[in-house]
């Protein structure tokens, strides 16, 4: 069964470019720990250590993110392989002046890990499908 997972920042002053807008890297980094996190839940159950993110593809900045919106990001497990796990996070901004916009999508990869005996991470096959 596909599984959301919720994850939201709060977009402040330091997170502002010259533009007026929110940096695309903070956004790229709030999408990557909601993937993280609907990851985690995802391989809560198995061996797994936890998960690296292996790719970031389809990345679409659709929408300007403004100072004091919040940015909801709702992850979906999306597919699953041997020890992979595809995730597609949409990010929304919302706040009362600009309302509720879808503001940028991605399809994320991230990869079920171990620790081997020397504290290196290794692929983990997790036997899990959505
Ligand atoms: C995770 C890691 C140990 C796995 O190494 P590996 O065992 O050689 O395996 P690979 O990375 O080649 O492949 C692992 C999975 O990723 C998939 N994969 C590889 N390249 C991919 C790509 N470009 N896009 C999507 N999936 C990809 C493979 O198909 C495989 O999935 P499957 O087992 O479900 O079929 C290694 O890739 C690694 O350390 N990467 C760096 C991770 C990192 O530092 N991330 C940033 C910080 S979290």
């Amino acid at each position: 069964m596909n599984t959301i997972s919720e994850y939201s920042e709060l977009v402040q002053p330091n997170h502002i470019n010259t533009a007026g807008t929110l940096f695309g890297g903070y956004m790229l980094a709030w999408l990557d720990l909601a993937a993280a996190k609907a990851s985690s839940e995802f391989l809560e159950k198995t061996d797994a250590w936890g998960a690296v993110t292996r790719a970031l593809d389809k990345v679409e900045f659709r929408e300007p993110v403004f100072l004091g919106d919040w940015v909801k990001c709702k992850s979906t497990v999306i597919g699953t392989g041997s020890t992979s796990v595809k995730i597609q996070v949409k990010a929304y901004a919302e706040s009362k002046e600009h309302g509720k916009r879808l503001a940028c999508t991605a399809d994320i990869t991230f990869v079920a890990v171990v620790k081997d005996s020397e504290g290196k991470l290794k692929s983990f096959k997790h036997n899990l499908k959505v």
